[in-house]
């Protein structure tokens, strides 16, 4: 069962009524809309765990021109772009546009998101300590994202790092992100997990869709299973 949160899918609900429903079961009734309208609002979701296929002829989903990371005030990773997550095994987890990564360190469905971070009370701000002043445009390209085994997710490729607002704040290569939820230096990694009781196993090899519907103009794909 998919869960989300109502503010995740006011917006959605309210551009797609009545596709998405959270009180009803099943809660996605994807041919009960316009494709290009069921499309649009998926596209919304930043967790990634709905995914389309068009069988209409239609557009498919759009890969991000841009790898980014938008910081979530007390809460997750917003990644979008187009990455490749790998566990610490070296394993692929997942090639996607969109996640919703954990970085409080208490999610049960690691490298993602649960919203166990709301349980716990977790504090991070949506922006960095220092921001860079002067911040460009990169070009896109493959993002690896390597949720290393307690210790951070190792990002390598061309990334922009915006704040709670959307303004890009950093951008880099190569950056290393807290998601133990103890850097004093959040979102980045500063060492502190080695300090702490470790809380990052490597994640679960977890590619590949575990549902998806066929319906008569796409195939909805649910591909993990997270909360925002
Ligand atoms: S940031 Fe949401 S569960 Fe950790």
């Amino acid at each position: 069962m998919m869960r989300f949160a109502a503010s995740m899918w006011q917006n959605v609900s309210g551009a797609c009524t009545p596709v998405f429903d959270t009180t009803r079961r099943p809660w996605v009734l994807p041919d009960a809309g316009a494709a290009d309208s069921v499309a649009a609002a998926i596209l919304t979701c930043p967790s990634g765990a709905l995914h389309y296929e068009r069988k209409d002829g239609g557009a498919a989903e759009p890969i991000p021109e841009h790898n980014t990371i938008r910081l979530v005030k007390n809460g997750p990773l917003y990644l979008r772009g187009d990455f490749t997550i790998v566990n610490g095994d070296g394993e692929l987890v997942a090639n996607d546009t969109r996640a919703s990564l954990c970085r409080c360190g208490a999610s049960a469905n690691k490298p993602y998101c649960d919203n166990s971070h709301r349980k716990i009370g977790f504090e991070a701000p949506a922006t960095i300590a220092e921001p860079q002043t002067s911040v460009e445009t990169l070009e896109g390209g493959k993002l690896r994202v390597e949720t290393t085994i307690n210790g951070p997710l190792h990002v390598t490729g061309n990334l922009t790092v915006l704040n709670g607002k959307g303004e890009p704040v950093y951008q880099g290569t190569d950056a290393s992100f807290c998601r133990c939820g103890a850097s004093a230096n959040k979102p980045f990694c500063d060492g502190t997990h080695e300090t702490i009781v470790h809380t990052n196993p490597a994640s679960r090899r977890v590619l590949g869709r575990s549902t998806a519907r066929e319906i008569g103009f796409l195939q909805m794909c649910f591909k993990h299973e997270s909360s925002l």
